[in-house]
């Protein structure tokens, strides 16, 4: 085993610096996070305590795989289209952030798995070195997945004698950087389902990532339009655990009285605007969608079928019956806007959600190999849905909050380069992670992405 030593570079330490360290993770990867929550919570993970990390870096990668474990090698090596990444990928990936920002600068004398993997499975760190173009990682068939389930096990091995060999605990840098590679991954996780789900969708026979689970669509509520007071009010993450750059720094900011949806715009009520000609109508939509309308000839959302007069939707429990008090998903930021004006209603700014979020606990339908669908809202009334099932399109526009600064260093390149041409997107989805959720949590498309599991929550400016 190496000896260990701690070369932290000026530049690293100012990164590392805007990342907060506490984790709070799974135990059990089909554990509901609203289950989990409560014997588990947040602040009970210390952060610097090594067990901790252990304990998270094991039960991580360890999902990554469980999901990969469901899938054939034929599957795993699927690219469908530019965006979508084959889950062999998202395998090699995750691992070489790890072998890139700790092992690589943290463990002298570490020997890289293969000097290939930087080209390979570099994502968009251009400070890192130049990366094989993001739409042919399908064509990457050689090295096969034993070779990768190779990289993986030796990367695990080697940062867990790293994380061994620091009973007393490692510097605040870099288990920053441990932090954010664990929350990385976890980001991968729910990229790696989106990715096959439409990887399957494209194949006719319409095939089950887990065809033991199932789509309920019992529940439902009416909708409500819920009054908040806004004023001056504080916006970003507050606390002690970790966060993104693009959370920070809280801030000010003034907000007008508003109103916000009870629930999520359900099937049913997206099945209306469709059948209203929605999609015909470009008076509900904006240019930008109207010509995405046109060119792609778009009459429904991604993964809604008509067969035999039927509406069925692909998930990824196979194609089932549309159920119309599910939350519609797979709509973009378009359709999005297009419904809110055919509702008479807008989407909520980001600001908005947020402060109305606060009044939730951080709890809802997140992955669950049981449903990985949305599921309806309960039959009560209030504010739900706002976490877990479908993330939800805002108006806001992607940039970096007040006194935003992009970090030094290839970490600098994590979302700060991303400010450009994207929808921020709150809440979470049914295929987030547990625990990879925060009231401050800022998504990020651009506007025509529908392969997520993206939805409708509206809002009005309050009379
Ligand atoms: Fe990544």
């Amino acid at each position: 085993m190496a000896v260990l030593s701690y070369p932290i570079s000026g530049s690293t330490l100012k990164l590392t610096r805007v990342y907060l360290i506490i984790l709070y993770m799974h135990t059990c990867e089909t554990q509901r996070y609203s289950e989990k929550h409560e014997r588990d919570p947040v602040s009970a993970i210390k952060p610097d305590h090594p067990a901790s990390l252990r304990k998270h870096f094991s039960s991580v990668r360890r999902l990554t795989g469980t999901l990969a474990s469901r899938l054939s090698v034929e599957d795993q090596s699927v690219q469908s289209m530019p965006d979508a990444s084959p889950t062999k990928w998202h395998l090699a990936h995750t691992t070489w952030f790890f072998e890139t920002f700790i092992l690589k600068p943290f463990v002298p004398g570490y020997e890289v798995v293969d000097e290939q993997y930087d080209y390979l499975f570099n994502s968009y760190y251009n400070s890192i070195g130049e990366q094989y173009p993001r739409a042919r990682r399908g064509m990457i068939t050689r090295p096969g997945m034993d070779h990768i389930l190779e990289y993986r096990h030796a990367v695990d091995d080697a940062m867990g004698d790293f994380l061994n060999a620091s009973p007393d605990g490692l510097p605040e840098e870099i288990s920053a950087l441990i932090a954010l590679g664990l929350n990385h991954e976890q980001q991968h996780q729910e990229l790696l389902l989106t990715d096959i789900k439409h990887g399957l969708s494209v194949n006719p026979a319409f095939p089950a990532f887990e065809p033991r689970g199932s789509v309920s669509g019992w529940g439902g509520s009416e909708l409500e339009m819920i009054g908040y007071h806004g004023g001056l009010v504080h916006v970003g993450y507050r606390g002690e655990g970790f966060c993104f750059d693009n959370e920070l720094p809280e801030h000010k900011c003034y907000v007008y009285p508003f109103n916000l949806a009870s629930r999520l715009v359900s099937n049913g009520e997206y099945q209306q605007f469709v059948a209203d000609g929605g999609y015909r109508q470009p008076g509900h939509w904006l240019s930008d969608g109207w010509s995405w309308v046109q060119a792609a000839d778009v009459s429904m959302p991604l993964y809604w079928h008509e067969i035999d007069g039927q509406l069925l939707e692909f998930t990824l429990h196979g194609l089932k019956p549309l159920k119309p008090a599910v939350p519609v998903c797979h709509v973009n930021y378009f359709e999005a806007c297009a419904y809110a004006s055919w509702a008479g209603k807008r989407l909520p700014t980001e600001q908005e959600w947020e402060i109305a979020s606060r009044s939730v606990q951080l709890e809802g339908d997140f992955m669950n190999f049981d449903q990985l669908h949305p599921r309806a809202a309960k039959a009560r009334g209030g504010l739900q849905q706002m976490f877990g099932d479908v993330w939800q399109w805002t108006q806001s526009a992607y940039n970096g909050y007040p006194g935003f600064k992009v970090a030094e260093g290839a970490v600098g390149e994590y979302n700060g380069k991303f400010m450009c041409g994207q929808q921020v997107l709150r809440g979470a989805s049914c295929v987030t992670s547990p625990g990879h959720a925060r009231h401050s949590y800022r998504n990020f498309f651009p506007p025509g992405a529908q392969w997520q599991f993206s939805g409708i929550r509206l809002a009005q400016d309050a009379k």
